[in-house]
């Protein structure tokens, strides 16, 4: 039997004939909004694992603010939700895709109501009853949240929910090291997934888990980029997984740099939400003079990509540190009650925001691209299942509309849960017995500082070469420095016992890898990927850039 072949080589920690640990019918792996609603659609009688890198609760969702976006108000139809999804896609939407998902956002909402997740009423717009907000390339307001603290809301909401359930075993600060899969065979063979290691951190223990179906909720890998909105854990560890046991991704390239992020020495990764925006906010230079009209009739509420490059292109051309959000113009009462998050943070920091601008600067956000994944979740192996951030479903094309990716977990979460339920059901075929871990030719690194230094080298590097505007000789720049990186993390990987920060380098090594490759693939500009060398769209390219590993077997022989 094999792994997933870590670094493309390493058998050594692998031995056969050892007997199973734990086996559930699902193995989760990753509690935010996707993991955590997967697990609560999957029936009562199965038994479940939730894995967690850290507390159940921290991930992308946790910080979520804008909130989730879906057709509630009568004046709004499911048809403008579409061609908003599309528009701001730029040509790479999947439409069926975008149908599904759009059609099933309403009974997502009232799904998430059940949970006990309460959003903002006060004052209501239209017909919802509820406040509804608006963002960039939303044609109507339509996303519904909880003040500026949407994904606490929702993540607490569902941690709640599975806390109480006997059947889901919450398996906290664990991270997953690989997938266990079945070998290649002859190259005809499908190959099929039935398991992951997961090293303890509380012990630093290695332990095999055994599933029926395995699935990958993962959430985000731009920890891969020097500035970026996302907490610690989105190290792109699913993609990672799931590229070495053979599946497939797609639109790697397509990395989402959220405006608005806060420039403030004291602060790490704070987003200011584009609600600010969309209930009035509007960015000015330090000399309070508003710049957005120049580059977009829509001004502050153009889509992400083109209100990101408008700021980059600002800070370039003025020498400066950030760019400023002002909503200080509406009423303060309003300000405190809409965003009371965003209000104490900045107050904490000296910002009064009711009096003040906000500095501002764009940071890596969101991956548009993934482990590609067909309309019921499946990846390319069998048993082996991707949703959420992680997952490449066609919904966002080259760019995603805001509040549009927790409305996609929650909806493959669902669909996800519908197809595991039909496996449930069937027979199980017979299983190989569980691979275990064998660290015997491995000793303790006495060098943890090449591991810290390897972070930051790759993270600067991605900032600087793989950013907001690519060229080609960057990226070439960029493609070098990885391959010399993932030398070295492979080296250590084989000599020394994995740990945390290793097993997350190595992740955003191949994250990296993978935006290098597809980056320089894409000779156009389209979307979030703009490089300099080819600023036009050609429509000849009108397609997903798909990287197939040297293990794939297509799942369909
Ligand atoms: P996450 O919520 O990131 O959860 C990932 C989980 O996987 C975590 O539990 C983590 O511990 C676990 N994990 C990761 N690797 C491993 C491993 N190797 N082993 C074990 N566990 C692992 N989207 C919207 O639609 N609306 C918004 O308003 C919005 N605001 C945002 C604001 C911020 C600041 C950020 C960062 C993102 C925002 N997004 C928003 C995007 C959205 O929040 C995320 O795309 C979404 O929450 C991802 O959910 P997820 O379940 O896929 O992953
Ligand atoms: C935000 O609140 O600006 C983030 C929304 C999103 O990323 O969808």
């Amino acid at each position: 039997m094999e792994s997933s072949e870590p670094c493309g080589q390493n058998p050594k920690k692998l031995t056969s004939i050892m007997s199973k640990k734990t086996d559930y019918d699902v193995l989760i792996i990753g509690s935010g909004a996707a993991g955590l609603s997967l697990a609560l659609r999957l029936p009562a009688n199965a038994s479940i694992a939730v894995v967690s890198k850290r507390e159940l609760v921290e991930g992308n969702t946790l910080y979520a603010q804008g909130g989730i976006s879906a057709v509630l108000d009568e004046a709004d139809s499911l048809e403008s939700h579409i061609q908003d999804t599309i528009r701001a896609g730029a040509g790479l939407c999947d439409e069926e895709v975008v149908k599904l998902v759009v059609e099933n956002g309403p009974q997502n909402i009232r799904w998430l109501l059940n949970q006990g997740v309460e959003f903002t009423q006060q004052p209501p717009t239209g017909s919802s009853g509820y406040h509804l907000t608006r963002e960039g390339g939303h044609s109507h307001r339509r996303v519904v949240h909880a003040a500026d603290a949407t994904g606490k809301m929702v993540e607490l909401s569902l941690e709640g929910q599975a806390r109480q359930r006997a059947n889901i075993t919450l398996l906290e600060h664990h991270i997953a090291v690989d997938l266990i899969c079945t070998p290649r065979g002859n190259g005809m063979q499908a190959r099929r997934c039935y398991g992951a290691y997961l090293l303890n951190l509380k012990n630093d223990q290695v332990t095999s888990i055994g599933a029926r179906c395995v699935v990958l909720a993962t959430g985000g890998s731009n920890k891969v980029y020097l500035y970026t909105s996302n907490p610690d854990v989105a190290t792109g560890d699913g993609i990672a997984m799931g590229w070495r046991a053979g599946c497939r991704v797609a639109n790697m390239e397509f990395i989402q740099f959220h405006p608005t992020c806060l420039y403030h020495t004291e602060a790490k990764s704070f987003l200011i939400t584009e609600a600010v925006r969309g209930e009035g906010g509007v960015l000015v230079l330090p000399n309070g003079k508003r710049f957005m009209d120049a580059y977009d009739k829509r001004g502050e509420l153009a889509p992400r990509d083109i209100v990101a490059r408008a700021i980059d292109n600002e800070m370039k051309q003025h020498g400066l540190d950030s760019v400023f959000l002002d909503i200080s113009h509406r009423d303060e009462n309003f300000i405190r009650s809409h965003f009371p998050t965003i209000y104490n943070k900045c107050l904490q920091l000296g910002i009064d925001i009711t009096r003040e601008p906000i500095p501002v600067v764009p940071a890596a956000h969101y991956a548009c691209g993934g482990i590609w994944t067909d309309k019921t979740a499946r990846t390319d192996i069998q048993g082996l299942y991707a949703v959420g951030e992680t997952a490449y479903t066609g919904l966002h094309g080259a760019n995603r509309m805001a509040s549009n990716s927790l409305l996609e977990c929650l909806v493959f979460s669902e669909i996800a849960a519908t197809d595991i339920t039909r496996q449930l059901q069937k027979k199980e075929a017979p299983r190989p017995p569980l691979l275990h871990w064998d660290e015997s030719r491995v000793t303790d690194s006495d060098e943890a500082v090449v591991v810290a230094h390897n972070w930051d080298e790759l993270r600067r590097f991605m900032w600087d070469y793989v950013g907001i505007v690519r060229r080609n000789k960057r990226l070439a720049r960029a493609r070098r420095r990885i391959n010399l990186l993932q030398h070295e993390i492979c080296e250590y990987y084989s000599n020394f016992r994995v740990t945390n920060d290793l097993l997350e380098l190595r992740n955003l090594a191949d994250v990296a890898e993978l935006i290098i490759l597809s980056a320089m693939r894409r000779r156009e500009s389209r979307g979030l990927h703009f490089n300099r060398d080819y600023p036009w769209q050609d429509e000849n390219q009108r397609q997903p850039t798909i990287l197939i590993p040297d293990n794939y077997v297509s799942s369909k022989r």
